[in-house]
Formats: C-alpha cells, sequence, structure tokens
C-alpha cells in the first residue's frame, strides 16, 4: 500500500511537472493571440492599432510584467490603460509572466 501512494505521488508530481514547464514553453506566442493581445498591439507585438499604444516587442520582461499586474490591479490607471484593464481579466499572472518573457525575445 504504501508503495502504492508513494507511486501515485511521484507520478502527480512528474505530471504537474510537465504541465508546467508545457505551459512556459507554449507559449507567449499562442497566449499573445488567445487573449486578444494582438487586436491593440499588433500582430508582430510592434505595429499598435493607435500610434500612441505601446509597441511591445522587445522591451524589458520584468518591466511588462510589473506594469501587467500593476494595470490589472489598477495601481497603474493614467493614460490609456482603461482599455487594458478590461483584457487583464483574461489572463493570471503565470500567463503574464509567460507573455512579458515571450514579448521580450521579439524584435
Ligand atoms: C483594448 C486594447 C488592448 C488590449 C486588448 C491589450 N492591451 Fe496592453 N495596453 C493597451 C494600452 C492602450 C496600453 C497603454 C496604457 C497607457 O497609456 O498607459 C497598454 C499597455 C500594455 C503594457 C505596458 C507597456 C508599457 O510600455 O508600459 C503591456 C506590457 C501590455 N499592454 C501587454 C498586453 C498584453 C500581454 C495583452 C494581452 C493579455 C494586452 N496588453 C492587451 C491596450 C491593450
Amino acid at each position: 500500500m504504501r508503495k502504492i501512494v508513494t507511486f501515485a505521488v511521484a507520478v502527480t508530481a512528474m505530471a504537474s511537472m510537465m504541465v508546467g514547464s508545457a505551459v512556459s514553453a507554449a507559449d507567449g506566442a499562442a497566449l499573445f493571440k488567445a487573449k486578444t493581445c494582438w487586436s491593440c498591439h499588433g500582430k508582430d507585438a510592434k505595429t499598435p492599432l493607435m500610434p500612441f499604444y505601446p509597441s511591445l516587442a522587445g522591451q524589458n520582461a520584468d518591466y511588462m510584467y510589473n506594469q501587467m499586474v500593476d494595470i490589472k490591479s489598477g495601481a497603474r490607471s493614467n493614460g490609456q490603460t482603461a482599455a487594458m484593464k478590461g483584457v487583464m481579466g483574461l489572463v493570471n499572472e503565470a500567463e503574464m509572466r509567460t507573455l512579458a518573457d515571450w514579448l521580450a525575445t521579439l524584435n
């Protein structure tokens, strides 16, 4: 019995590790499409819908992550953030991290 429990725990741990890495590799690119980010920031993340919307490609990852967290929470509410805030309900912190890391790799 004890062996079975240990085995089950090991399998569960492995499965969650696999899911974890699949999500982070999976892709900022897929999230960027699925969560509608591209509609305002542009498919290449540097051709925004409006000239005064920010270009994200190649921006610093930690900076972008922090801005998303702050726009979502309302801590940042200047400029055009109202346009973006509604969308932030679609992403959790792990997804924001994945998006920020992926966006930073673009140029
Ligand atoms: C409805 C339009 C819209 C959508 C959809 C949208 N954004 Fe934004 N986003 C904006 C605007 C506008 C700003 C700039 C706000 C301001 O003027 O302060 C912004 C700001 C940002 C910033 C901060 C940039 C900086 O230089 O400070 C990041 C990062 C960002 N968006 C990422 C995303 C991601 C990732 C998604 C998808 C989950 C997304 N946005 C979806 C409109 C949008």
